[in-house]
This record gives structure tokens, sequence and C-alpha cells, in this order.
């Protein structure tokens, strides 16, 4: 263990709740003719969840010389959207699950339709956050960042990026024949490695990092991204219900191909392990206090939940 366990869980146990503090005052008031789709957006958030993106965000940020409170909305936004990809990713049509973060999903409480409104107002509502930091009254001068991280943002989040891969993995549903290796590791690369690269990513670009770090952080937040896909893919087999707060075995009902039908449960655990050791090399090629980032990437490997 790179930090002492006990301390680890006591930062990871406070950094969560900062982030929740965050999150909650940027939150819509549930008020007006929309009230409804605010409710659905308000509870698939407030519902939990380990805030990893804006966790990674806030470190790579510190990490690298950032001292605002400029990435706060970033911090909020970047979990809107993984949320939103979370309650869209729920519905019927897609893995057609009924718990998530311990409790029924968004569209088991208000209907498909509300479902799918919820995901789209996260999304929407994620970028009328960024765009609220360029009026934040801080030290912080340097406006093109924020139009640099939320380009990053758009662009990892959406055709080439989350929804590029969840479309692949929607279509692989239907393949009877093998997927290849190449194909799995886009589904991977692209449906989650790339929220996690965004999160990194921004994080960097709003502490001034130079091109060359930030080309570093993409390569580190890519092995962090594919180990913590295969670990929700190991998770999904092996995995508590109660423990996880989602219902495990979807895969196999939704008939999908993942790291573990394709190379079992053990091989996935070395892979897992490989590229949290990649992260972490670049991570510490990058200098600086990395205690925390790391213990929390070494945390990610092993988790089960
Ligand atoms: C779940 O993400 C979806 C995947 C990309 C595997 P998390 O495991 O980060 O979900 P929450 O935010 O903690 O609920
Ligand atoms: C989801 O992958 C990745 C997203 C973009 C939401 P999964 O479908 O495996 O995520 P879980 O297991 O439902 O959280
Ligand atoms: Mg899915
Ligand atoms: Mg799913
Ligand atoms: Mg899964």
């Amino acid at each position: 263990m790179i930090m002492d366990e006990e301390d680890f869980k006591r930062h990871l146990k406070d950094k969560t709740n900062e982030i929740n503090e965050i999150i909650k005052t940027y939150l819509p008031a549930e008020e007006g003719a929309q009230k409804t789709v605010i409710e659905a957006l308000n509870y698939s958030v407030l519902a939990g969840g380990k805030r990893l993106r804006p966790m990674l965000m806030k470190e790579v940020y510190t990490l690298l010389g950032g001292r605002s409170r400029i990435v706060e909305p970033f911090m909020a936004a970047i979990e809107f959207i993984h949320t939103y990809s979370l309650v869209h990713d729920d519905l019927p049509a897609m893995d057609n699950d009924e718990y998530r973060r311990g409790q029924f999903t968004t569209w088991r409480v208000y209907g498909d339709g509300m479902g799918v409104l919820a995901g789209d107002a996260l999304l929407n509502y994620a970028f009328e956050t960024m765009l609220s930091a360029s009026s934040m009254k801080t030290e912080y001068e340097d406006i093109y960042s924020l139009y640099e991280a939320m380009q990053i943002i758009s662009k990892k989040s959406g055709i080439y990026g989350m929804v590029g891969g969840q479309c692949a993995d929607l279509e692989a549903e239907d393949e009877k024949s093998l997927l290849s290796e190449e194909a799995l590791l886009f589904i991977h690369e692209h449906k989650t490695a790339a929220l996690i690269q965004a999160a990194m990513m921004a994080g960097a670009i709003l502490a001034g990092a130079d091109l060359e770090t930030i080309a570093g952080i993409e390569r580190c937040a890519y092995n962090i991204g594919i180990a913590f896909q295969i670990r929700d893919d190991i998770l999904d087999v092996i995995g508590d219900d109660k423990e996880l707060g989602k219902s495990t075995g979807s895969d196999a009902e939704n008939g999908k191909q993942t790291y573990v039908t394709l190379h079992g449960i053990e091989k996935s655990e070395e892979e897992v392990h490989r590229l949290s050791d990649e992260a972490m090399k670049i991570l510490d090629s990058l200098g600086g206090n990395n205690d925390f980032i790391k213990a929390l990437v070494a945390m990610l490997v092993g988790r089960r939940y």
C-alpha cells in the first residue's frame, strides 16, 4: 500500500464529502412546470456514487499546481455527464437495469420518458455549469483554458468518446462470433476510459499544464479507464449486488462479450494490475505529492464496489 490504509480511507471519505458539497451547490431547484425532470435529475445525482471522475480531476489539478476554485464547476459537470451516461445506460432499451447506486434506477422510478429526459437535462446542465466558470470571481484569468477544458470534455463524452463506445457496445450485443481484442478495446476505451481521460485532462488543462504533460495524463487515464472497466466486468460476474449498489449478472443477461468472457477472471485480474502499474509509472514521472492519487488507483484494482 502506497498510503496507510486508514489514512487513505479517511482522505477518501473527506474528499468524497467535499465533492458532494460542491455538486450540491450546482444542483437546480425543484420548481416550475419542469419540476419532475429536475426531481429525476437530482434523484440520479444524489443517489451517491464513488465520485471518481471529479476526484481524479481535482487530484490532477492539484498535483500540477492548480490552486483556484475554477475547477469546481468542472468537477460538478463531469459528474453530471457521467450520471447521464448511467441513467441512459440503465434504460430498458439499453442494459435494462433496475438498480443503481443502491436504489431503483431513474427510469424505474420516473418512467422511461422521464429517464431519457433526465439524461438529456444532465448533459445540457453540465455545459451550463461549465460555462458558469467564466463569470466566477477568482484570481483565475486564463479564460482560454476554460474553453480548452470544455472542448476536451465535449469530445471525450460524445461520438468520439463515450457515446461512440456505447454505440459499439450496443451493436456488439448482436454479434454472434467472438469479438476481436481490438473491438473490445475500442468499446472499453470509448465507453469508459474517455470520460476518465476527459476528467484528468481537464484537470491538467485548468492547472496550465504543457502539451507533453497533458499527453502523459491522457495515457495515464487510458490505463486507469481500461483497468476500471475490466474490473467492472469482473464485478458483474463475482460481485455482490448490495456492495456494488447495482445488479450483477447484467452482462450475461444481455449477451455481452467482455474481457471476462474472452479471457477468464484470472487473466482479467492480471490485466487490471498491469494497466494500473502503467498508470502509476506515468504518475510517478510527473513528480509532486502523488500519494493519494496512487492509493486511489491501487484501490480501484481490487475494489468490490
Ligand atoms: C459505472 O461507473 C460505469 C462504468 C463506467 C463502469 P462507476 O463505477 O464510477 O459508477 P458510480 O459513479 O460509482 O455509481
Ligand atoms: C457502462 O458500462 C459505461 C457507460 C458509459 C455508462 P456498463 O454498462 O458495464 O456499466 P454498468 O455496469 O451498468 O455500471
Ligand atoms: Mg452498458
Ligand atoms: Mg450497464
Ligand atoms: Mg458493467
